[in-house]
């Protein structure tokens, strides 16, 4: 089987593993692939410059450092794979229903158990990918407004889970998935989400508006149809509601 040399640096308390990951593109000659995993983030962050929580030990807070060298069509594949690996992982460990919504986040039952947020750094005119992955995993509860929307794999299913067997769990997909990296990936990210042909609501700044989900287009965007027109939205830029 083929297994990549993963390097795996293990913090006790760090800001972020995205900044650290930033700095050690930055700072050091790094080659191959890195896993910078935090017990406890300070300043841990979410898309769209929301911060993420992450308690100590309760979850994987971590990120991969993929590159160096990457394209932007690599950059576009690694992000839709992340995300269908962890949420092909999840299903596997558990047998439970967790999903995909756009651009990359899983959900079960609604609620939201993983984000991923990603980064790239050039250096030296070469592109390096941070993929963060924040994945909830021995919370019991959540503070208010998350005891909303969130869950962790505890919650789902009434066990604690060792966060390093998951880690394992999604390494070893995740080295498979990257072997052949190609756009069957859309296809199999589709099987996994449940939003396409739905009613979704998308903030944008200070608007909203209503549209259907219609498809995932290959450069990552995502397609909606809205007043009969259609249109693409960009992950930065959108913020999505599931209706
Ligand atoms: C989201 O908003 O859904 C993305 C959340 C990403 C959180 C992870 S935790 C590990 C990595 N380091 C960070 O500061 N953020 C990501």
């Amino acid at each position: 089987m083929h297994q990549t040399n993963y390097k795996i640096i293990q913090l006790d308390e760090v800001d972020s593993t995205n900044d650290y990951a930033k700095k050690l593109i930055l700072e050091e000659n790094i080659n191959g692939t890195y896993v910078i995993i935090a017990d406890h983030q300070t300043r841990g962050k979410g898309r769209m410059g929301r911060t993420w929580e992450s308690p100590y030990g309760a979850g994987l807070w971590m990120s991969l450092v993929l590159g160096p060298g990457l394209s932007h069509d690599q950059l576009v594949l690694y992000n839709f794979m992340t995300s269908l690996t962890v949420c092909e992982t999840l299903c596997e460990l558990t047998g439970q229903p967790f999903e995909l919504k756009w651009p990359n986040d899983i959900l079960i039952r609604s609620r939201k158990i993983c984000g991923i947020l990603l980064e790239t750094a050039t250096k030296q005119g070469t592109l390096f990918l941070i993929a963060g992955i924040g994945l909830n995993i021995n919370q019991k509860e959540f503070p208010e407004p998350l005891n909303q929307t969130a869950t962790s794999l505890f919650l789902e299913t009434q066990k604690t889970w060792e966060r390093f067997a998951v880690l394992q769990a999604f390494m070893k997909n995740f080295d498979e998935n990257r072997i052949e990296l190609n756009t069957e990936i859309f296809k199999r990210w589709r099987m996994m989400t449940t939003m396409l042909g739905k009613p979704i609501s998308v903030i944008h700044g200070t608007t909203q508006f209503e549209c259907t989900a219609k498809d995932i287009a290959e450069d990552g965007s995502l397609i909606v149809e809205r007043n009969g027109k259609t249109d693409r939205l960009y992950a930065g830029d959108v913020q999505i509601r599931l209706n």
